[in-house]
């Protein structure tokens, strides 16, 4: 396994290219399996999570392969067998969002229960619930669930919001089911994140007829069949929060190209109240901290809420705030592995059931931490490049999950992380 050897404190100046998002791509790999054919999409990035959905849709009778220009291609014209294995769902949450489109082409799908993870349980019961409500039989056998269709899913009005208001991939699950259904389904409660948005627009672009795209209250006329796609996926807005706050705990100054801001307000609002200053441009936007980190008061709510996905890295840079600040997780109210890490590096952090409350101090020092998810081992990649001294980040595997041999971005501008096998 590999570790990262993190230098501090340093100062991060330059431009950094914002790469297509991770979360966009996963469920638009998975809505290929809709129209039999070749699609083609671009801006898709070098994760092992895709590399891991690759092997999810090869393994259903998808051919996968790169093209020289990095255009990822699917021939998704055989599926002959239509089940989702344990051992690749286990290594990857986000593979249950081939549940809705194997069952809406081949009547039929068999996905293993992607059991919990890191930032807590990830149940289906809203997915499972949507695609009863699209005419599915659903039930559990070994741990995995068998969704039937013989005679092919029904539109209907379905109310998808749960305890914690929206499910992303829950959303992806029933609109990509939904298109090729017969009749009208109306999506109620649907998640209005851009990754969804992207997903809708690449299955509109495939033949689907979906409106309301963007907004809780999703329309799909169903149709009989989808063509395969060319289609580029938006950009990562979760890569480019890391980097604003990459540039805001090392008070420097990053241009971010490739990064929509139209996707980030509510991130963008939070760190311009800790006084961070970030100017829009042509193509995405310049970072800079001079001043103190200002205490900060964040909420993760579904979009387009505060991104659960960025509490970890707020969480950092709050750390090294003039002040007292709360940061109170709503998604996933167990999603704070990195406290403790944090902590060692002499943070100040109380966790208090889902709310931590971060008494800020004058200086980070360095320390060996272990990464625990994807945005917590993030989150310790900035704290170690704050704070004095070496920090050896373990399990650096989880970070390779959703950023793109992130050292090889952050060195150019001023970073020195070593990745060195242990
Ligand atoms: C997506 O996961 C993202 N993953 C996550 O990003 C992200 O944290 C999450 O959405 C929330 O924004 C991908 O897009 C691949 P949810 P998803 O269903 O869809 C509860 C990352 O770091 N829920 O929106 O699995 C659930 O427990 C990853 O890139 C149910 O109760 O999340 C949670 O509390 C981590 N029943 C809340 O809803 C269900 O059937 C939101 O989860 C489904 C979800």
């Amino acid at each position: 396994m590999d570790i990262f050897r993190i230098e501090g404190p340093v100062r991060l100046s330059g431009s950094v290219n914002i790469n297509g998002s991770k979360n966009a791509s996963l469920p638009i790999m998975a809505a290929t399996i809709l129209a039999a054919g070749k699609s083609t999409l671009s801006s898709v990035p070098y994760l092992s999570d895709i590399s891991v959905c690759g092997q999810l849709l090869s393994q259903l009778g998808c051919k996968i392969s790169r093209s020289s220009n990095g255009d990822l291609c699917i021939d998704s014209t055989v599926i002959d067998n239509p089940v989702g294995e344990y051992e690749i769902v286990c290594r990857m949450r986000a593979s249950i969002c081939i549940l809705g489109p194997l069952l809406a082409r081949c009547g039929r799908a068999e996905v293993s229960m992607p059991g919990g993870c890191a930032i807590g349980d990830r149940p289906i019961d809203i997915h499972v619930r949507g695609l009863q409500e699209l005419g599915a039989k659903i039930h559990l056998k070994n741990g995995y669930i068998i969704a039937e269709a013989p005679n092919g899913l029904k539109g209907k009005e379905i109310f998808l919001g749960g305890a914690f208001g929206s499910t992303v991939l829950g959303t992806a699950n029933v609109l990509m089911a939904a298109t090729l259904a017969k009749g009208k389904t109306i999506i109620e409660s649907a998640a209005c994140e851009p990754e969804i948005a992207d997903l809708a627009n690449c299955l509109n672009k495939m033949g689907a007829k979906i409106t309301g795209i963007g907004s809780p209250r999703l329309t799909v006329k169903g149709v009989k069949e989808l063509q395969p796609a060319e289609y580029k996926v938006i950009p990562d807005r979760i890569e480019a929060g890391t980097f604003m706050v990459a540039a805001a705990i090392t008070a420097g100054e990053l241009h971010l190209h490739n990064c929509r801001l139209d996707d980030m307000m509510a991130v963008v609002d939070k760190l311009r109240n800790t006084g961070i200053t970030i100017d829009a441009t042509s193509d995405g936007c310049v970072v800079t901290r001079k001043g103190p980190i200002k205490t900060g008061d964040i909420t993760t709510q579904p979009y387009p809420g505060f991104p659960t996905d960025l509490q970890a890295q707020l969480m950092a840079l709050l750390s090294l705030a003039d002040g007292n600040s709360i940061i109170i997780e709503k998604i996933f109210p167990d999603r704070f592995m990195h406290v403790a890490e944090l902590n060692r590096m002499a943070a100040n952090l109380r966790k208090e059931s889902a709310a931590v409350i971060i008494a800020g101090v004058k200086k980070l020092i360095a320390a060996p931490v272990m990464a625990s998810d994807l945005r917590a081992s993030a989150a310790l990649v900035l704290a170690g490049m704050a704070a004095e001294g070496t920090t050896i980040v373990n399990r650096v595997y989880h970070i390779d999950r959703g950023y793109e041999k992130i050292e090889e971005r952050l060195n150019p501008v001023g970073a020195k992380i070593t990745r060195e096998s242990d």
